[in-house]
């Protein structure tokens, strides 16, 4: 079987187009990492330099000259947009037969997998000429029914765009989902009859990025986050309910399902989160980013809303076995989550890191009284690494796909680096 890999991190790769790729058979693994060869790597390698904006680029009168200029060389076609001008190393989706090489200011890349566990880019997939705005990093597969549920964000209404992808690969119509102004929209999620995102305050300013010399998206902690929740197939969003809960942002979410008239979220909430530090752009800075493991309920019925927190500070990249998605969670809860632990107290090199991986069973009680995170309660294992070890995001690898297995049945995969020695090198945790 092949086990694909996103790289280093996932928000916060800025550096490459890199993929890593670990494939173990018949006792043996074997490890590959290549450049996904997008349209902006083949221009940058014919123009000799890094002529698209990443996101670290995105920041003061550096980043108003970044996009200006690439503006003005798409305006010149300099550089044809039109083929992409993404990086491609956020996250993979398998769907339909293809591997996607996914960021969010992109379409996706197809990727295949070679006998010899090599990797190549078969190109962009832009589904027969439908697809025409960027695609999440985070689309979901229901592995009920093989169909996938994605969303775009822009700069330009609409500003978020919803679109269901059949089990044949075929594209459905846009919907355009109404929001007052340009958010960044990492991730959604489904449930078995809906669709959940989120209008969350990381506004896209690029004028005060000039005035003040900050990124190019400005948190305001005075607005309240809004989720909106659509029937998995509406046409339009005219049927959409919004919801309202305290001032927040979230990168991830863990998943969601039904019980009754409410939809239940599980995520990684963000009480102040600030960009600059996530992108390491403030090297003297550090403060408590806040990041908790919340389980958020939305009624249908009578509109209210409510949110719990599950765990202490600080978590994120939450992942869980695949299978317990969409549909299958009509008829049992999702019960484990694992989440990497982000490191609160040391920043090196200017990049918060992670120091090991948690697991919760969110069918046992949080225990109130922790200040850390430590087994107990809700959380029933902790993988920490020695200091100076960090890790990458861990994908979940069921020992067998569906849900007959115990959901907790499987691996966790992840690379490790040690800064000590400066060796690479990964774990099976079973
Ligand atoms: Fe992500």
């Amino acid at each position: 079987s092949n086990f694909l890999l996103p790289s280093y991190m996932d928000f916060h790769v800025v550096s490459c187009r890199m993929i890593h790729a670990l494939h173990i058979k018949d006792g043996k693994a074997t490890y590959v990492s290549r450049y996904v060869t997008t349209s902006r790597f083949k221009q940058e390698e014919y123009f000799g330099g890094a002529k698209f904006m990443k996101v670290g680029d995105l920041k003061g009168l550096f980043g108003l000259f970044m996009v200006l200029t690439q503006e003005l060389r798409k305006k010149l076609q300099v550089l044809d947009a039109t083929y992409g001008t993404g990086p491609a190393n956020t996250a993979f989706i398998y769907h339909h037969g293809k591997l996607m090489a996914l960021s969010e200011s992109d379409k996706p890349y197809v990727v295949r997998i070679l006998e010899d566990g090599d990797l190549q880019t078969l190109g962009l997939l832009e589904y027969d000429q439908r697809l025409k705005h960027p695609f999440t990093a985070h689309p979901k597969v229901d592995p009920f029914t093989d169909e996938m549920f994605t969303f775009g964000y822009s700069h330009e209404p609409p500003y978020c765009t919803y679109r269901v992808i059949t089990k044949d690969g075929i594209m459905l119509d846009p919907v355009p989902i109404t929001i007052p102004e340009s958010v960044m929209m990492h991730d959604f999620a489904i449930t078995a009859n809906y669709s959940i995102f989120m209008d969350l305050p990381m506004l896209f300013r690029p004028k005060e990025m000039v005035k003040n010399d900050e990124f190019i998206y400005k948190f305001d902690p005075a607005k309240k986050a809004r989720f909106g929740i659509l029937q998995r197939y509406e046409k339009d969003e005219k049927n959409i309910k919004w919801f309202e809960l305290p001032n927040c942002f979230i990168f991830h979410n863990a998943n969601a399902w039904e019980e009754g008239s409410e939809v239940i979220l599980i995520t990684c909430r963000h009480n102040n989160v600030d960009l600059d530090q996530v992108n390491g752009n403030q090297s003297d800075k550090l403060e408590d980013h806040g990041n908790e493991l919340y389980e958020m309920r939305f009624n249908m019925k009578t509109g209210a809303a409510s949110q719990k927190q599950l765990s202490v500070s600080a978590i994120d990249f939450p992942r869980i076995n695949e299978s317990y998605t969409g549909r299958y969670l009509y008829w049992r809860k999702q019960r484990y989550i694992y989440c990497m632990i982000l490191e609160s107290t040391v920043k090196v090199n200017g990049i918060l890191k992670m120091t090991g991986i948690i697991k919760f069973d969110l069918h046992a009680k949080p225990e109130r009284s922790k200040e850390h995170l430590e087994v107990g309660g809700n959380v029933t294992g902790i993988y920490d690494l020695s200091p100076g070890m960090f890790c990458s995001e861990a994908v979940f690898v069921p020992k067998e796909p569906g849900v007959s297995g115990e959901e907790d049945d499987g691996y966790l995969i992840f690379f490790v680096h040690d800064e000590n020695t400066g060796y690479s090198f990964h774990f099976l945790h079973h």
